[in-house]
């Protein structure tokens, strides 16, 4: 039988994803539009973001937050070429996202002293071949895959390399132990549901101490440069960004924070997420025809939750077709280099009642493309 209910939001997107409940454009603090982002106006609501988000985020003290240009991306090829190279490294991937740093380490760095732990799509490597004298390179949450590391717990609290963590769709999601993390990196457009283009880079004071005691041996474009003279240039973590950021994201995310404040902080962000995990958990225990592409259950992603179908990969695709046509569902297929299968963002800014409402159409839309 065709569900009547249909999910009231129906953006299902692993990014950008859905905006947050309640969300309205027109209420949003534009005052600092037209204004130069130097200006007092501007730089104030730049240094909000960094503080703000190190206070609702709960970073320890001497973490840095800043704003930096070309997204998550952005963050992350900044740390890559701005502290790679005087020890090691091992860089941990398990779907599309992690290997593309490898490939940027191993290709364009060239460095030679590189372990490639790498694992298939649905598994994580052996995480405790990390050396701690090393550096570490991985993803907490794996988009592609939906598969996340279960923890930190493999990381030591005593090394002497840094872990650089690109995690992009699970701040704000999971829980994440900062002591173990010297650099992180997300955007806006994720967990938040914020606009895309600005990237978020957090750094520890070791990653600090590597940034103003190393130099790596290639020339580093200027949107790349943290350093002057071989200092930190702490403006960048004030508000005074490299180059000129879009004030109209600014906003919305100042906005977006404030919705997470105004919910209760990160622990109802994640709990948000997690509960909309549960809600797929459930329906998966109970069908035998759809599965998770996470072998492990203590891997399951709650935010980029990636299912395969017991159908061919064309069904996959009329299913997904079927859905976004009944406009009970966008963008839930697998991403391109990903199994076929189906991938729904359960992150914080989507609500449980629409991921249980979008639960009886996929059953409708299996049987429909199976018969
Ligand atoms: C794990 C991961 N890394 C990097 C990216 C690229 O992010 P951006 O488009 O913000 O640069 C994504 C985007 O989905 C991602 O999921």
């Amino acid at each position: 039988m065709k569900p009547t209910q249909k999910p009231a939001n129906p953006n299902f997107s692993s990014g950008p994803c859905s905006k947050r409940p309640g969300y309205d454009v027109s209420t949003l603090d534009l005052t600092t539009l037209g204004r130069s982002h130097r200006a007092a106006i501007g730089k104030t609501a730049l240094q909000r973001v960094c503080e703000e988000t190190a206070q609702v985020l709960g970073l320890p003290e001497g973490y840095r937050v800043g704003v930096v240009p070309a997204s998550d991306t952005g963050a992350v090829e900044m740390a890559l070429w701005s502290m790679l190279g005087p020890r090691p490294v091992d860089v941990f991937s398990w779907e599309s996202f992690g290997q593309g740093w490898l490939t940027d380490i191993v290709k364009q760095l060239r460095l030679e002293q590189v372990n490639d732990y790498g694992a298939d799509y649905g598994k994580l490597p052996e995480l405790n071949l990390a050396d701690p004298a090393h550096d570490i390179v991985f993803t907490w949450n794996g988009t592609t895959s939906g598969v996340k590391v279960p923890n930190a717990d493999w990381i030591s609290d005593t090394r002497e390399g840094l872990t650089i963590c690109d995690a992009t769709s699970a701040v704000f999601a999971m829980e994440m132990p900062w002591e173990k993390l010297d650099v992180v990196t997300f955007s806006w457009q994720k967990v938040l549901g914020g606009e895309g283009a600005h990237g978020m880079l957090i750094l520890s004071p070791r990653a600090v101490e590597r940034l103003e005691t190393y130099t790596p041996p290639w020339p580093l474009p200027k949107i790349f440069r943290m350093t002057k003279g071989g200092k930190l240039i702490e403006d960048i973590f004030k508000g005074a960004t490299i180059n000129t950021p879009s004030m109209l994201c600014v906003a919305d995310y100042l906005d977006s924070l404030n919705w997470v404040k105004s919910i209760g902080g990160v622990q109802a962000t994640v709990r948000r997420s997690s509960d909309n995990l549960s809600v797929i958990e459930q329906f998966v225990a109970t069908h035998d025809w759809i599965h998770f592409l996470a072998e492990d259950p203590a891997n399951r992603s709650s935010t980029s939750i990636c299912l395969t179908l017991s159908l061919e990969a064309d069904q996959v695709k009329q299913l997904v077709k079927l859905l976004d046509a009944e406009g009970v569902a966008y963008d839930i297929g697998a991403y391109r280099d990903a199994p076929a299968g189906l991938r729904i963002w359960g992150g914080a800014t989507v609500e449980k009642t629409d991921i249980e409402a979008l639960m009886p159409w996929i059953e409708w839309g299996y049987r429909e493309v199976s018969r």
